[in-house]
């Protein structure tokens, strides 16, 4: 191969033998042949990748009296050695017996010499010899050969580096090129200037057979911490047959080792908040590469630390376990620590559950709460929220409920206590009998007021039988009343029975007929006659006193009335017929033609006088 260059040599350089010219062209053609000397003294070069033929032209004009031409190469303090030879007036060829250049020579009839499969061993001073009958014309050629190296590779590479450690990062190597190229080393694409921390040794071995040269820089390398993901690289420089040319080596990023300068601990919960029961997570983590792998851990009351890994799980953990929980390397160079409080809420209601007591009793209701932080309480009855915590020092029908005591920490998600009292009020049958006329006369309202948990059952009998006619109020905190209506046709004493478990309670009345103005016989008992004997004495003494002042009372009443109220009857009397209820059938009727009555328990009088007017306005 021609290169430029050695066209250009060709037009400025004179050829052999010179003809003596004037001394001007002489001095000229002397600094115009000083331009084109190359080192090795050739006038003329070609360049030749290695393998390829080298095409070696005469660069002689061929004379006409010429009879040959030969090649022939020269080597520095060596004889110079024939290889081909051409004849021009037989055209015959013929080739030296050179070892190194058998079956590789092909002399043209232009007497271009090409040589196949260029060698490094090719570099020579080749000349072209043309010889006349008196005359030699000579011209060399100095032979270049390029090999490229092949593409730079890191190998042998370290699997990690250390912070603070010289350490062998790899080699690079590129190999069989020619002429030596350079190797280079690059830390993300800048060029890596030995130094203490950058070591570099540059080995060249030559291939005794083909003369090529491999490359081989190793590096050793101290790293930081930022060399982590850094790409290093390295290139080969070497001269081609068109000047300097570069290959670049894929980048390789290494594990850096640094140790660990910081530890850490950290709870993992999923709320921000741990209450007892919850499972705490402990992380211990330290900043090295690589991480460390095991840890200390000193748990609250355990006297030993506990090696584990990264992770330590407390399962259920109580208020006990509030306070400083520390890790460390497992060579305790390195510590961090932190404070956990275990919440917790403790709620004590006394009395709690099913409660039963009897109408009267005190009953001291107590909920006391004992937490990590304020808490706050309230209270429910029925569902219903509470002003103020219940207590009770006589307890009633109305007290019983369902009570519930809560309590929460605001603070703790999901904190919250309560308990339920369910309170029972338990009483006997008390029962209180009243009667009243209706405004006309026409009948009478008996009223028996029942009180008692639980709810007693009610039975009215007449003198002899069953009164099942009854109105019923609602039950409510214990109290009910039932009514009947009657308008007996003589005197007739009624009973209301009323029963629950705890007792049986029967109480009578008398009531008068109706038709016959009378002073009825007290008209309130409340009393429970088996069980108050003394009361029933009293009574009859205060009955006896009562009876001589009723008759009395009765008769300027009854005197009164039948001088007033002679023409009202008749007409409300059939009209309070109808709502009557029917007395067995020997009470025959009896309309009480008075629509006042005198009552001779004068305990009652007011109560009495209340209902009535109560009652006409309800008519009204
Ligand atoms: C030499 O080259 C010529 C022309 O290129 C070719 O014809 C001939 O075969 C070659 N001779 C040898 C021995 O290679
Ligand atoms: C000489 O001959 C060879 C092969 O025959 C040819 O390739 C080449 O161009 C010729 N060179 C000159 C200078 O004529
Ligand atoms: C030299 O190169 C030849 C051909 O490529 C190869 O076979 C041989 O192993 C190489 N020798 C050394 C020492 O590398
Ligand atoms: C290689 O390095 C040497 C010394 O630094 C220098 O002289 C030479 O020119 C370099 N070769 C290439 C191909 O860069
Ligand atoms: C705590 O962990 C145990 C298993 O270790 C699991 O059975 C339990 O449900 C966890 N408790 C909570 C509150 O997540
Ligand atoms: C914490 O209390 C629980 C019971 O509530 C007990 O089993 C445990 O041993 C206690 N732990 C410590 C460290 O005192
Ligand atoms: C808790 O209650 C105490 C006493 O009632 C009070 O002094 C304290 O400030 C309260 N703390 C908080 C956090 O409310
Ligand atoms: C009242 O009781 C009697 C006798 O027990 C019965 O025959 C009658 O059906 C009852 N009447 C009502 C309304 O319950
Ligand atoms: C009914 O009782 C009244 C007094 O309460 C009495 O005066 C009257 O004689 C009694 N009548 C009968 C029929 O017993
Ligand atoms: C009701 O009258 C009868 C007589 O008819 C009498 O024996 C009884 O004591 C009276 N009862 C009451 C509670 O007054």
């Amino acid at each position: 191969m021609e290169t430029p260059s050695a066209a250009a040599a060709a037009c400025c350089c004179p050829r052999r033998p010179l003809q003596p010219p004037s001394r001007l062209l002489l001095l000229l053609s002397l600094l115009l042949s000083a331009l084109c000397l190359r080192p090795g003294l050739g006038l003329y070069t070609v360049n030749t990748v290695y393998g390829d033929a080298i095409i070696l032209p005469c660069h002689l004009e061929v004379p006409n009296d010429l009879r040959f031409g030969k090649w022939k190469y020269e080597m520095a303090n060596k004889a110079s050695e024939f290889i081909a030879f051409r004849s021009a007036t037989k055209k015959t060829v013929q080739y030296d017996d050179v070892l190194e250049y058998k079956d590789r020579l092909n002399l043209s009839e232009n007497y271009t010499l090409s040589i196949s499969n260029a060698r490094i061993s090719d570099e020579k001073r080749f000349v072209c010899m043309l010889v006349t009958e008196d005359n030699v014309f000579e011209q060399p050629t100095v032979v270049k050969v390029f090999k490229q190296p092949s593409q730079p590779e890191i190998i042998s590479r370290a699997t990690f580096l250390e912070t603070e450690q010289l350490k062998t990062l790899g080699e690079c190597i590129s190999q069989d090129g020619y002429p030596k190229g350079n190797l280079t080393w690059f830390k993300n694409g800048v060029v890596l200037q030995p130094t203490e921390e950058a070591v570099i040794n540059e080995q060249t071995k030559v291939n005794q057979t083909t003369g090529l040269y491999t490359v081989i820089s190793s590096l050793e390398y101290k790293p930081t911490k930022d060399d982590t993901n850094a790409q290093f690289t390295c290139s080969v420089t070497y001269f081609g047959p068109t000047g300097q040319e570069t290959i670049r080596s894929e980048s390789v990023a290494f594990d850096i080792h640094y140790p660990t300068e910081k530890v850490k601990i950290q709870v993992l919960t999923e709320r921000n908040t741990i209450k007892e029961g919850d499972n705490i997570t402990l992380k211990c983590s330290g900043n090295g590469n690589p991480p460390p792998q095991e840890f200390f851990f000193y748990i609250p009351g355990e006297p030993d630390p506990i090696r584990s890994s990264s992770l330590y799980v407390l399962t259920d953990v109580r208020r006990n376990a509030t306070g400083e929980y520390r890790c460390s390397l497992t060579d305790e160079s390195l510590m961090d620590s932190t404070i956990i409080t275990v919440h917790y809420l403790d709620l004590s209601l006394t009395p709690s559950g099913e409660v039963i007591k009897q109408i009267g009793e005190a009953l001291p209701v107590s909920c006391t709460i004992s937490s990590s932080r304020n808490a706050t309480v309230f209270w429910m009855k029925d569902n219903t929220r509470m002003r103020a915590s219940p207590s009770f020092s006589s307890l009633q029908y109305q007290d019983a409920g369902n009570y519930i005591c809560e309590t929460t920490l605001q603070e703790v998600e999901g904190l919250k206590k309560r308990q339920i009292l369910t309170l029972i009020v338990e009483g006997k049958p008390q029962i209180k009998m009243t009667k009243r006329t209706s405004t006309d006369g026409s009948y009478k309202m008996i009223a028996c007021h029942v009180e008692g948990f639980p709810k007693p059952a009610v039975q009215w009998t007449s003198s002899g039988g069953v009164i099942n006619k009854t109105e019923e109020t609602k039950y409510v905190n214990g109290k009910f009343i039932s009514k009947i209506k009657i308008a007996p046709e003589e005197n007739v004493t009624l009973t209301c029975i009323a029963e629950n478990q705890l007792e049986r309670t029967v109480t009578s009345l008398n009531v008068s007929a109706i038709s016959i103005p009378e002073s009825d016989e007290p008209e309130e008992k409340s009393d429970d006659n088996r069980e108050n004997v003394n009361d029933q004495a009293k009574l009859i003494v205060g009955i006896v006193v009562g009876l001589l002042l009723a008759a009395l009372i009765a008769g300027v009443a009854y005197w009164l009335y039948m001088k007033k109220s002679k023409d009202v009857n008749g007409e409300s009397q059939k009209e309070a017929a109808q709502n009557i209820q029917t007395l067995p059938r020997q009470e025959s009727y009896f309309f009480m033609s008075a629509s006042k009555h005198v009552d001779k328990d004068l305990g009652n009088i007011e109560e009495n006088k209340k209902l009535e007017e109560n009652n006409h306005k309800s008519e009204a």
